[in-house]
């Protein structure tokens, strides 16, 4: 089967709206835009070990993410699957057991100095040497080899395009890095190179403290937050002392990054002219509000809730589609292991 788009997220918090415009959003325009396109989108749950889990809430957002795929992309229906050819598979890593198994291969073939240049990895280094404690403490080798398992569920489907953030890019060079050893190693074109898809170059979507929104940093706007959350959000983000009646600019807030995230392009312009002819922060963060609610309201009520208290169609779905990726990666995996001269005929 041809992947058009491949992605992933971690099971480590509430979905939030830094995933939804690096891997969701740009995974829906495309198929808004194009027929006859495949897209896995999958839950990184062994990537989730990694951090510090307790199982019931490795449980809990395993399932709100299952629950959240299946709302998200049920809403968009009639705009990318009905009339058209397209088609999206939903599984959970950890039912795919073939990735592990190429994990190990690749493993073989990772330098260990390309994964010392990982960028989350140094920091925990220098973090550790500025503290004078031990560069190695709180490192296990879970974390250490996560680009290799990242390259596994990359490189075991051939996905053209990656969608994510930019965090994710060094992640994605490894892929590359991996893949091309292994390609040099047997002489031959194993792996195919894999282009990732980056919404904006510059831009990773900031929580209201100021640093990365991310569900480890505990700063996330959620996606399916109640109304009052978001409201709490929106308006603590910070802004500039600028009044009424004089000019802003987009980069000046946090929040027009937010807006951005649900508007189309017009309405964006729209709201940049705006802020340029001198609306208040608390009127430029009331249309914020207003169109998320908007959209996520009825994306809540009618599917998230939906599907939260019908789990047993979302266990369904997932199961259906796991089988069918499973012996996707399966058919994969016996190629690779005949070209290693691993699978004897
Ligand atoms: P988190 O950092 O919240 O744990 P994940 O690591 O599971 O999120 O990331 C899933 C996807 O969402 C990746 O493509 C990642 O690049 C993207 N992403 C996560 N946080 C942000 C952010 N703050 N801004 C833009 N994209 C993000
Ligand atoms: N590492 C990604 C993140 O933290 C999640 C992820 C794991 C992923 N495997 C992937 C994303 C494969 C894209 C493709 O955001």
């Amino acid at each position: 089967m041809e992947v058009n788009y491949l992605t992933g997220i971690k099971p480590t918090g509430r979905i939030h709206i830094g995933n939804y415009i690096s891997a969701i959003k740009p995974t829906i325009e495309y198929l808004k835009e194009n027929d006859n396109k495949t897209v896995y989108f999958f839950i990184a749950d062994y990537h989730a070990l990694t951090g510090n889990v307790n199982p019931s809430e490795l449980n809990f957002y395993t399932k709100n993410l299952m629950v959240s795929y299946c709302a998200i992309f049920k809403y968009f229906e009639n705009q990318i699957f009905t009339g058209k050819n397209n088609e999206i598979y939903f599984y959970r890593q950890s039912q795919i057991p073939e990735i592990f198994e190429l994990y190990w291969i690749l493993s073989c073939y990772t330098a260990k100095g390309l994964l010392n240049r990982n960028h989350s990895y140094k920091e925990i280094v220098e973090n550790n040497i500025n503290h004078d404690k031990d560069p190695d403490k709180s490192i296990y080798m879970g974390l250490f080899n996560y680009p290799i398992l990242m390259a596994s569920d990359i490189l075991m489907f051939q996905p053209k395009y990656v969608p994510v953030g930019k965090d994710q890019l060094q992640h994605i060079e490894i892929t590359n890095d991996i893949a091309q050893k292994i390609n040099h190693y047997y002489n031959k074109s194993i792996f195919n190179y894999i282009k990732p898809k980056i919404q904006d170059n510059k831009f990773v979507l900031l929580g209201k403290d100021g640093n990365k929104m991310s569900k480890s940093n505990n700063n996330i706007l959620p996606l399916f937050s109640p109304v009052n959350e978001i409201e709490k959000c929106i308006y603590s983000t910070k802004t500039n002392s600028k009044d009424e009646g004089e000019p802003k600019y987009p980069e000046e807030s946090n929040i027009s990054e937010f807006y951005k995230a649900f508007a189309t392009n017009n309405q964006y312009e729209s709201y940049v002219n705006d802020l340029k002819n001198g609306i208040s922060w608390k009127q430029a963060k009331d249309t914020v509000l207003l169109e998320m609610e908007n959209q996520i309201s009825y994306l809540r009520r009618n599917f998230y809730y939906y599907y939260m208290n019908n789990f047993r169609l979302v266990k369904e779905k997932f199961e259906y589609n796991e089988m069918i990726i499973k012996s996707e990666a399966n058919k994969m995996l016996k190629n690779i292991k005949e070209e290693i001269g691993m699978e004897v005929l």
